[in-house]
Formats: C-alpha cells, structure tokens, sequence
C-alpha cells in the first residue's frame, strides 16, 4: 500500500516505520504524503492508542528533507516545501490526539529531528546522532525546527546546535531533555512498547484533552490555562471520566470505553 514506508497495528499500537535505508529514510515528497495518510489512518482507528515513529535498519531515523528534491527550488517554492510539510506532517503530528512516541534509531537530522520533535515525546538508542545542519546546506530549518528546539532544549542550546550545525550524541540528546531516555539499540523498540503499555491502559479521551492543552502553552495569542480550565470541563461529560471515578470508588481497575 505504501512503498516508502511501512505500518502495523498490534496491542493497541500501530507503529509506523519509514522505509528507505538506501536513502538514510531521507523525507522525499512522497513519504511526507505517505506519513500523513499513515497518521490518519492511526489516528482515527479506534483499536489504536499510541502511535510509535521510528527509522528502519540500524543507521538511521531520518537523516532529513531529501536534498536532491529541493537544490534547484525558488524562493516561492522554498516557502511552500515548508508550508506544505508543516501542515501535512509536523505540524499534524503534533495536534494529533493519538500520542505519538518517535524511537530514534540512529541519525536524526534535519527534518528527521524535526519529526521527533513534532511527536509528544522521544526515546533514543546510544547509538543515535541529532541535530539540524541546514545552516550548512545554506538554508535554515523549515519543519518547526528553529521553534520545537528552543521549546525543548532552550533557545541558548539551540541557538548553538543550529548555528553550529553539528550533531549531539544520544546521552546528550538526555542531558538537554531532548530524549526522555536512551538505551541500546536492541532495546529501544521494547522500551517504546512498553511506555505505549502504561499510556494504553489511561483514558485516551483524556489523553487528547491533556495534548490539546499542554499544546496550547506554546500557540500565540492563546490562554493555556483557559484552555486547560475548557478541557478540564469537557472530561466531567465523558463516559471515560464516569468509569475512571467508579472504578477507583469500587477499587477496581478501569475499563475505559475511549469515549
Ligand atoms: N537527502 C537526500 N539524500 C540523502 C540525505 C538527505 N538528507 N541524507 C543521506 N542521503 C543519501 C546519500 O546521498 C547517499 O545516497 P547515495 O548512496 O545514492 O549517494 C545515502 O543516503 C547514504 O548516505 P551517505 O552520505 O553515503 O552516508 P554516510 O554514512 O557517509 O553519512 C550522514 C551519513 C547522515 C552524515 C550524511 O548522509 C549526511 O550528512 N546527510 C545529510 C544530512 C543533512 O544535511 N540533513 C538535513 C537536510 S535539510
């Protein structure tokens, strides 16, 4: 269905694998689009409740935006390449309701950090490298990058790793709070696993609301804590709230019904 990527669903987890090792998984147009529609699909799948993103091989994430697309664009065109993959993939990404977990697998550049960056939260193997090198290649960031870093690691480290355009390395990547942990390489699916497991048991409804207004601290012009005060409100009509609350009065485990 896809030639660039690939996805499964299983355990209440779809994982969604981008596919092009010759390439280093580097995001051409068509995997930007095919990441979206595989997104989608996720998120409005009622089975699934936590999205995992990661490379496939041992090399790399994403090693970024597929340089030989763009080399000879316009400035018109440059604006649009990022408007587009804003709207269709990083941004998307980030406002989805579905949490997504990004593994990082390796090299994380570019656009590809910037695609662990739109997920909720990352984990990294010890082998994985970061970083946004655009200032190399003459361009800047494009995908949310010169925004999501600053918002991560505080704009001092970002200002440097950007100016820089060099690479962090994955227990760096911790120290920073760019990755919340790191492991081997061989571990790194089971741990995405088995954070996905303590989330899935949770109220995914409230799960949406709480992403809707963590995001809201970081979108202009809008009061996060109205919009806490908002989402906080629309929990009490929900048939999750309604189970969570009697489970824990009849000291039982809920059943969330996701609704
Ligand atoms: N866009 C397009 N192609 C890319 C790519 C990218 N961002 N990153 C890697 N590739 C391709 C290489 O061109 C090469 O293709 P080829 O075999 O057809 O020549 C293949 O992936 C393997 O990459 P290679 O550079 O040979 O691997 P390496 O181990 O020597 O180096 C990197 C690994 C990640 C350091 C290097 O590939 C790199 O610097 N990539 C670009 C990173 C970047 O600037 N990203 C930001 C883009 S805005």
């Amino acid at each position: 269905m896809y030639t660039n990527i690939t996805t499964s669903q299983n355990n209440a987890i779809t994982k969604i694998i981008i596919n092009r090792p010759s390439k280093l998984n580097a995001l051409n147009k068509e995997t930007i689009q095919e990441l979206h529609a595989a997104f989608r699909v996720a998120d409005l799948d009622a089975d699934t409740k936590v999205i995992i993103i990661t490379g496939s091989g041992e090399k790399a994430f994403v090693a970024g935006a597929d340089i030989s697309e763009f080399a000879d664009f316009s400035v018109s065109e440059g604006g649009k390449l990022a408007a587009k993959g804003q709207e269709l993939l990083f941004d998307f990404v980030a406002n989805l309701s579905t949490p997504v977990i990004a593994a990082v697998n390796g090299f994380a550049l570019g656009g590809g950090l910037e695609l662990a960056m739109a997920a909720h939260f990352r984990i990294a193997s010890d082998t994985a490298k970061m970083g946004l090198p655009e200032v190399s290649l003459g361009v800047i960031p494009g995908y949310g990058g010169t925004q999501r870093l600053p918002q991560l690691v505080g704009k001092g480290r970002a200002m440097e790793m950007i100016m820089t355009a060099g690479m962090i390395d994955a227990n760096q990547a911790l120290s920073y709070g760019l990755v919340n942990h790191v492991t081997t390489l061989d571990e790194l699916m089971p741990l995405a696993e088995k954070l996905a497991g303590k989330i899935i048991r949770n109220s995914t409804v409230a799960i949406g609301a709480a992403i809707k207004s963590v995001n809201a601290a970081y979108q202009d012009g809008v009061n996060g804590f109205n919009v806490e005060v908002e989402q906080f409100g629309n929990c009490f009509g929900t048939e999750d709230f309604k189970e969570g609350t009697t489970a824990f009065l009849e000291k039982r485990k809920a059943n969330f019904p996701g609704k």
